[in-house]
């Protein structure tokens, strides 16, 4: 059941801090701070390429998942929506390695996508919640992400287990190619082993995004803009944001908004920035500099060192736990959650089952 909780959703929100902690704990030794995986059917060292699809919010996690392969393992990878990738017949490599993301295991598009890079003699890897399911089972290797059943239909804790599963592959893959040095590797590690308690610290304060939601309701258009593995992010928390309050919600790269989406900045637009302190940061402050002298209302989600360089001029400023730059996308993932559901409450809608959609996708 719900336990004390309104939804499902806020349930499962607050679950995160448990499930990220069990879905590190079957992929990482905290001795040696080194990733455990299992037996794996390739080599990451031998493969040229890795060929991702997934639907939703599970590709969302692929992609933020592209970062951390490039970054880390040098290791080339293409994600792609699977409904899209299933029919452009892309030509494949040689020896190459296919990856599939989904809560589910169901979901149509994905498994078909799943079934073409068989046809083309990839290795194929899937991270799936469900291990009975369906591209668990077809599947060379699954990783499971142990995030319990999800019953809302908006994925949270599903999502921020992808990621941990994402981050810990995207370390073995670097390690198996030499790009990163073990010392490296385990500073990383206790980058993620610490998740789960900044993670509970930051639900404490949950509070804080209820004003920011009040003002969101009124809203008729929200965008959210990220620079680096927080693009994917603002991507996420913009498709949260619409499926459960009905809102019109658009993600950017923070470099692409004065390429277009400038023109819709003005007092009635809130943009919902992600900008972690960093070697980026500086960018997206200077995006940030550029919405507020065209009148936007900026709600900024940063470190209390973000929050201070940006001083005066944004509406709001949610503070996260300072992290590393490599885990800022697991953690700055609760605040969206929490922006989209408490609007969604105040506007009343079907958190756990909003209208038109299906938890598991099995038709096209
Ligand atoms: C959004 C959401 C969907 C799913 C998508 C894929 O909150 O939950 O976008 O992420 O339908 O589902 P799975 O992961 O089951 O393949």
């Amino acid at each position: 059941g719900k336990g004390s909780y309104r939804h499902f959703m806020q349930k499962e929100i607050f679950e995160q801090p448990v499930v990220i902690g069990d879905t590190l704990q079957s992929y990482v030794d905290p001795l040696s701070r080194r990733v455990t995986l299992p037996e794996m059917p390739f080599d990451f060292a031998q493969i040229p390429r890795l060929t991702a699809s997934a639907c939703g919010t599970a590709y969302y996690a692929g992609l933020i998942g592209k970062y951390w392969f490039e970054q880390m393992a040098r290791l080339p990878m293409d994600i792609d929506i699977a409904s899209e990738f299933r029919y452009r017949e892309a030509p494949l490599p040689e020896n190459g390695a296919a990856l599939f993301i989904s809560q589910s295991g169901e979901t149509i598009d994905t498994l078909s996508a799943l079934r073409y890079t068989r046809q083309e003699k990839q290795h194929i890897l899937s991270i799936v919640n469900q291990p009975e399911s369906a591209i668990a089972r077809e599947s060379d290797v699954a990783l499971q992400t142990l995030a319990g059943p999800e019953i809302g239909v908006a994925s949270t804790k599903a999502f921020t287990t992808q990621l941990v599963v994402l981050a810990c592959l995207a370390l073995a893959a670097g390690r198996a190619r030499g790009s990163l040095s073990s010392e490296r590797e385990a500073e990383l590690t206790s980058a993620l082993i610490e998740v789960p308690a900044q993670a509970s610290y930051f639900l404490e304060r949950e509070a804080q995004l209820i004003d920011i939601a009040n003002e969101m309701a009124d809203a008729s258009d929200i965008l959210y803009m990220g620079r680096g593995s927080m693009y994917p992010l603002a991507l996420e928390g913009a498709l949260k944001f619409k499926e459960i309050s009905y809102l019109h919600a658009e993600g950017y790269a923070a470099g692409e908004l004065k390429h277009g989406a400038m023109a819709l900045i003005d007092e009635h637009v809130p943009i919902v920035v992600c900008a972690p302190s960093g070697p980026l940061f500086d960018k997206t402050a200077g995006n940030i500099q550029e919405v507020i002298a065209r009148g936007g209302r900026v709600v900024l989600i940063s470190d209390s060192q973000g929050i201070e360089a940006i001083g005066e001029g944004v509406t709001h400023a949610v503070e996260v736990p300072e992290v590393s730059p490599f885990v800022a996308p697991i953690l700055y993932a609760l605040p969206l959650q929490l922006l989209a559901y408490h609007t969604a409450s105040i506007k009343g809608t079907d958190v756990d089952q909003p209208r038109n959609l299906a938890k598991s996708v099995t038709v096209e």
